[in-house]
């Protein structure tokens, strides 16, 4: 394999991950011939086929399958010696890779904003997804840093809780319930209620408290948003367990927060990295800025600066 070029296995991961050699011509703007000599010196020094081509599908061997591996392998530590260079050089540049849940797009990516504003040679990728996809992420190995509340037990993680998130009843504002003190769960069995989709933490928890409880949650609707789930409140299609921080944006006004026992639930929020992944400086400095700048984030100072506006 000391043969084999660096520019042979970018074209190799190139085709593997678009599945075409046409594609990968495209997106490295090499002509198609160039892609093929390529691969088939790989190929030759490998010394067994990568591709196999069945009808118009490209497939990896399992040589190939272990060459791609091995290819991101490569490229990270490349990509973290990049890193570190720029960072003995004294600049902080290279990419972030975070995936947060869904609940953290109501605060990260402003936090993200100001990170980049001290940072602008950081490029950022930023998925929202709910508990079950990042778990699969995770799983993959797709991200430096991973935010949720509700870290995997089956994952080995690095973890730190860095702010609350509490776990409230939303109702329309004017709802027969919102100026009730001490609403019981039993009360709340006969209101329908919105869920989230499965896979999401919010829809275990609330359906855990009911079944601790011994009752049914009447179920109108599902939803896979938390922003369609509150114009679905104000609808009047019924009841939800929301994040507080979610009702830090719009619609503040025609929401009430019920006061329910066993409500709030006090969740906490988590930044996490596999154990074992050396995070890249670029990583490492957003997890410090995260942890020193999030207390200015809480749910109720984000509330009490939304009611201020509104
Ligand atoms: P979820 O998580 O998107 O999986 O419901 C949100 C949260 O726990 O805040």
């Amino acid at each position: 394999m000391i043969h084999a070029t660096l520019h042979q296995l970018e074209v190799f991961e190139t085709v593997a991950r678009l599945q075409s050699f046409t594609k990968a011509a495209e997106e490295l703007s090499i002509k198609q011939p160039t892609v093929s000599s390529q691969i088939k010196q790989l190929t030759q020094t490998v010394g067994l086929p990568l591709f196999e081509q069945i009808g118009k599908q490209l497939y990896l061997t399992n040589a190939g399958e272990e060459l791609l591996n091995t290819c991101h392998d490569i490229f990270a530590r490349l990509n973290n010696f990049e890193m570190t260079v720029a960072d003995l050089k004294g600049v902080k540049e290279g990419k972030l890779c975070l995936t947060v849940v869904t609940t953290g797009k109501y605060f990260i990516p402003r936090l993200l904003g100001s990170f980049c504003q001290l940072y602008p040679h950081i490029d950022v990728s930023l998925q929202v997804t709910n508990h079950q996809q990042i778990h699969e992420r995770m799983l993959e190995n797709k991200d430096d840093l991973y935010i949720l509340s509700k870290p995997p037990e089956d994952v080995d993680l690095e973890r730190h809780i860095f702010l609350d998130n509490p776990l409230v009843v939303v109702a329309p504002r004017n709802h027969i319930l919102s100026n009730k003190k001490n609403i019981s769960l039993k009360e709340l069995e006969s209101f329908p209620f919105i869920l989230r989709e499965v896979g999401s933490n919010t829809r275990n928890v609330i359906q855990q408290i009911f079944d601790d409880h011994k009752l049914n949650i009447r179920v109108r609707l599902e939803l896979g948003s938390n922003e369609a789930i509150k114009q679905a409140i104000i609808g009047g299609l019924g009841l939800s367990v929301l994040s507080k921080h979610t009702l830090t944006s719009s619609c503040y006004d025609e929401l009430s927060i019920l006061d329910v026992k066993n409500f709030p639930v006090q969740e906490s929020w988590y930044v996490t990295y596999l154990s074992g992944k050396k995070l890249s400086v670029v990583a490492r400095t957003f997890l410090e800025y995260l942890l020193k700048e999030s207390i200015n984030y809480t749910a109720d100072k984000q509330l009490t600066l939304a009611h201020n506006h509104g």
